[in-house]
């Protein structure tokens, strides 16, 4: 079965889609170890509580440089021992070690259709600010393995959802996450978990 992380920093809605979609069986063979959290006040935090899942806040302003910070949220992560690590909307610039550590097996989603509207200060709203400013007529979203730059990793699902007139980034936002994010983040992880060769419990009699 496999082990994940869902890393979060805001209301969570991705996580609620993981933990409805473990729970109606759209995502398969798949357990939530643990969400960690760099924001206390991340509605994220309530929905895993609300499910029993193990939910941690692990907040920068707890430690005293970033080095500590990173170091405590590699021990959790090792603590929880995922095969995968999901970052749901996770707004913090990951420790490097981190990324050589758990190499092809962190996930993000990105409210765009990567190589649009990504990289560097690209993220939330922001993202759909500058789509509508560029006057995109079709967005999406992109789930992409994380590695050293920002939003560069292979690219694993896209969903195209159109842009309507009179959108505004609110609006546009949440037509992204109901047609895109919320579909293809829990596609990813039941694919992963159904077809990773290191998962060598599954598939039996599938
Ligand atoms: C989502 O739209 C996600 O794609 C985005 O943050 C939002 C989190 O919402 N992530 C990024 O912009 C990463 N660059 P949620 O907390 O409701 O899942």
């Amino acid at each position: 079965m496999l082990s994940i992380v869902v890393c979060v920093s805001g209301g969570g809605t991705n996580l609620q889609a993981i933990m409805d979609g473990i729970e109606n069986g759209t995502i398969r063979n798949t357990r939530i170890a643990g969400v960690i959290s760099n924001n206390a006040g991340a509605y994220a935090l309530v929905r895993a509580r609300e499910r029993n899942v193990p939910a941690f806040c692990i907040s920068p302003k707890s430690f005293a440089d970033r080095a500590d910070f990173n170091r405590a949220f590699m021990e959790k992560l090792e603590e929880l021992s995922p095969d995968l690590i999901v970052l749901a909307g996770f707004l913090v610039i990951l420790p490097s070690e981190m990324i050589r550590l758990y190499r092809d097996r962190i996930i993000n989603i990105h409210p765009s259709l990567i190589p649009s509207f990504c990289g560097t200060g690209y993220y939330g709203l922001r993202v759909h600010e500058e789509a509508l400013k560029r006057g995109v007529k079709i967005t999406g979203a992109t789930v992409h393995m994380v590695d050293e730059g920002t939003d560069t990793g292979t690219i694993l699902y896209q969903k195209a959802v159109e842009v309507l007139p009179g959108d505004t980034p609110k609006s546009l936002q949440k037509r992204v996450m109901e047609q895109a994010e919320w579909v293809i983040l829990p596609k990813a992880i039941d694919e992963i978990a159904m077809h990773d060769p290191a998962q060598n419990t599954v598939q039996k009699g599938s």
